[in-house]
């Protein structure tokens, strides 16, 4: 297993693309299942959880093909309904079969996924959700069991006690559009990449509206056909390079962005002190990182519009080095904290009090060797380690590999000292530690 080694201190300074979405590109994949015409899709980022999820669709039968540069070719002519334990447990987004599933083939075999490090994560309201619609669900052994003969149209309300669920959303969407009637989801998610899937699947001949919105309407149809999707751009790739180039104390401009997607996050950084410009024509946002002037504030992480999730760790390492006391509440997933003892030991002062981490920022934190425990963290470690003194060596980068595409690579074209290297390089004084 490799690990990263960054040497710190060094201010990023460039331009750098942004990809497209992983949490985008995964149900949109799952959404070629719908129809046995072609689908292509492109802007699709080079992932490992990409790649895991080609490799499932073909076990379930679809041909699949990656014609390189982000263009995938899937044609489900015919497909399984089973997606087997070793596949769900290995990928967590593989429940993202169900809605497709359901609505093409009628019925579904889906383990379920069980909990993962960022905490448990129930799919209650999507099986809630999939009775309202008609379907008889069983839950034996693991597994999901979905008998959808009955499918028809129905008012479903998403909300839960952690707000909306976006693969929820995207799975009842995908088991709508081909369901006799009319189907309205109250409460649903509206983050970009659930709207990128609707718009996909309008493409394909759905009729959904209300798109982007809380409310959707949604008129299931006899078939969908194939199209042509180019995936939305991932809005926290790009918020992860804004929080870099402002930990590191640069200036880095991302493009091939929308920068509407990533207002909670501009306006926090607004609020922290840390300069930015927008230019939505061109689809860039460019930080100008100073240390110097930023201020704490307070995070309160919430389903899109708010501020997402998946960024709380990046903010948090950039906190960490924010004098002054922040506040991040994690309103999501409550125990979504694994990277905070990591930055305890690069120097980070931070006191956990249920889902809050209260953060008293200091002016400097030192390299050392962390464990990347899930994608986001890692992410926040790598911040923290850009901004560190001295090496910061982080182990289990797999996690990396899974939601940023060449990190490593886009990293050093700004400037950063980052290596991947085999464990091995692990220095021998620091393997105990
Ligand atoms: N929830 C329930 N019941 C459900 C579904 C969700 O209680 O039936 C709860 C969850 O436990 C959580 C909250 O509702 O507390 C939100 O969960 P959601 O269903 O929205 O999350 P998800 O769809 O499983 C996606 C992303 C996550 C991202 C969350 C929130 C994908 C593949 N994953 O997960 O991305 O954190 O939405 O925005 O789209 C990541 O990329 O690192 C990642 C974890």
């Amino acid at each position: 297993m490799d690990i990263l080694r960054i040497r710190g201190g060094k201010p990023l300074h460039g331009t750098v693309a942004a990809s497209g979405a992983k949490n985008a590109a995964l149900p949109i994949f799952a959404a070629t299942l719908l129809t046995d015409e072609p689908c292509i899709i492109e802007r699709v980022p080079d992932l490992s959880d990409i790649r895991f999820m080609g490799r499932i669709l073909e076990q379930m039968g679809a041909e699949v093909i990656n014609h390189g540069n982000g263009r995938w070719e899937i044609t489900a002519r015919k497909i399984g309904h089973v997606a087997p334990y070793d596949l769900v447990r290995r990928m967590r987004a593989s429940v993202c079969l169900l809605g497709p599933l359901t609505s093409r083939l009628r019925r579904a075999r889906i383990s379920l996924p069980g909990g993962c490090v960022i905490g448990p994560r129930p799919i209650d309201l999507h099986l809630k959700g999939l009775e309202r619609l008609g379907c008889r669900i069983t839950i034996e052994g693991g597994y999901v069991d979905v008998d959808a003969s009955r499918l028809e149209g129905n008012y479903l309300f998403l909300g839960g006690r952690h707000g909306s669920t976006v693969t929820g959303t995207a799975n009842l969407v995908m088991a709508a559009v081909l369901a006799p009637g009319v189907t309205r989801i109250e409460s649903a998610a509206c983050e970009p990449e659930v709207v990128d899937l609707c718009n996909m699947l309008n493409a394909m001949g759905a009729q959904i509206e209300g798109v982007g919105h809380h409310y959707l309407r949604i008129t299931g149809v006899e078939k969908l056909h194939g199209c042509t999707h180019a995936v939305v751009p991932d809005r926290i790739e790009a918020g992860t390079f804004l929080l870099a180039g402002a930990i590191s104390g640069g200036e880095v401009k991302v493009e091939g962005i929308v920068p509407g997607h990533m207002r909670a996050l501009l306006e926090k950084m607004e609020e922290a002190a840390i300069a930015w410009e927008a230019d939505p024509d061109a689809g860039t946002v460019t930080v100008y990182g100073d240390r110097l002037v930023r201020k704490p504030v307070e995070v309160v992480t919430l389903p899109h519009p708010g501020f997402p999730t998946d960024l709380q760790a990046q903010m948090l390492a950039t906190l960490a080095l924010t004098p002054g006391i922040s506040i991040i509440t994690e309103r999501v997933y409550p125990n979504r904290f694994m990277h905070v003892p990591e930055l305890l030991r690069m120097g980070a002062e931070i006191s956990m009090e249920g889902p809050n981490a209260v953060v008293n920022g200091r002016s400097r934190l030192s390299g050392a060797p962390v464990m990347a425990s899930d994608l986001r963290a890692s992410a926040a470690l790598v911040l923290a380690g850009l901004a560190a003194e001295g090496d910061t060596y982080i182990q289990r980068i797999y996690h990396l590999d899974r939601g940023y595409e060449r990190l490593t690579e886009k990293l050093r074209n700004l400037g950063a000292e980052v290596e991947r290297l085999p464990e091995s390089a692990l220095p021998e004084a620091l393997k105990d530690s």
